[in-house]
């Protein structure tokens, strides 16, 4: 793709009129790349494919296909709201595609986290390949890379989601948010009318859940994780927190420890908040939750989530921990 390379002059798109100029401008590009041909799409509901999805709806409308994988390690809700604002709200053609048996039967047994990070990205793409030679005169392929991604990867363009298609699925790609930081797509996101939890949404891993669920997956510890994960996400937006703390998410441990249920002994596992504060990533601070909201919340999930008895808040900066566990 020629022309990745933000011209210094080009002003950044800070107000809903700048948002607006952008968008008809990029509708008119669109519209003449593609022309009448169709466009695929992996949309994965997080803010950069779902703000491209909503460009190309109001570009070329159904000529896109989006495809909206779930593989099981999504926060609660998400799928749902996929499917509700893409198709239900915006008309679009998406084709959304259970695999999560599938992802964690791939998975089973595997401990070490950077192999279920590799079984996670290498079934991502055959599934949407799958999905891909089902539909019939696919030209283009649509990415929501942005600015940082080009500036991180040099010429080789390497943005997360599906580089990795064989040979001939090679499709020419359209990239509407190449030279966009990210505070621009969301600024265009929400002109476009996308809901605010997607658009000011915080940081998720590619692998999602699976990371937050240490060692070998489980579906009785992932529900936990992703019980748990809600339960801490209503609190942080019911007291102030979401939109203040950069990321905030739980991770169940792989062992458990003996507690008190119903008078009696009985062995469960804990669960552990992490909230931290960043610029970019490369060191965190944590966030200063105040004790009370965390008693709370620890009331909620050892109540609300099954299989909790205890919860604990990682008090570790970055450095020396990372922000996720594994
Ligand atoms: P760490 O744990 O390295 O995380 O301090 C820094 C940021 O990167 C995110 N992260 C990932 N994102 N795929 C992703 O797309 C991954 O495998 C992955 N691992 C960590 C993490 O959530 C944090 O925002």
């Amino acid at each position: 793709m020629e022309n990745n390379k933000r011209p210094e002059n080009m002003e950044r798109i800070t107000t809903p009129q700048l948002a607006e100029q952008f968008i008809a401008q990029q509708v008119e590009e669109i519209r003449q790349q593609v022309g009448d041909k169709k466009v695929l799409l992996a949309l994965s509901g997080g803010v950069d494919s779902s703000v491209v999805a909503a460009l190309l709806i109001r570009a070329v409308g159904k000529q896109l296909v989006c495809v909206h994988v779930n593989h099981g390690l999504l926060r609660k809700g998400e799928p749902e709201q996929v499917v509700r604002v893409f198709r239900d709200e915006m008309d679009a053609n998406l084709v959304y595609v259970d695999a999560v048996d599938r992802f964690l039967d791939k998975l089973q047994g595997v401990a070490d986290p950077e192999t279920k990070r590799k079984i996670i990205g290498a079934e991502f793409i055959r599934v949407f390949e799958e999905e891909a030679r089902k539909q019939e005169g696919i030209e283009f392929l649509a990415q929501g890379t942005i600015y940082p991604d080009i500036l991180e990867s040099g010429p080789v363009k390497a943005h997360h989601n599906v580089g990795g298609l064989p040979e001939d699925l090679q499709f020419e790609l359209v990239e509407p948010l190449r030279l966009l930081f990210k505070d621009e797509v969301r600024v265009v996101g929400k002109a476009l009318g996308l809901p605010d939890n997607m658009v000011f949404r915080q940081p998720f891993p590619g692998p999602g859940l699976g990371v937050r669920c240490l060692g070998a997956i489980t579906r009785d510890r992932l529900e936990a994780v992703r019980e748990s994960d809600a339960i801490l996400r209503e609190e942080f937006a019911k007291n102030g927190l979401e939109g203040k703390v950069w990321q905030y998410f739980t991770i169940i441990p792989d062992f458990k420890s003996v507690g008190v249920r119903d008078n009696k002994r009985a062995d469960e596992w804990p669960v552990i908040i992490r909230a931290v504060n960043t610029r970019d990533a490369m060191t965190a601070t944590v966030e200063d939750v105040p004790f009370a909201l965390l008693q709370h919340i620890t009331d909620r999930i050892t109540h609300e989530v099954k299989g909790v008895n205890r919860v604990l808040y990682d008090l570790t900066p970055k450095p020396t921990g990372t922000i996720e566990w594994e």
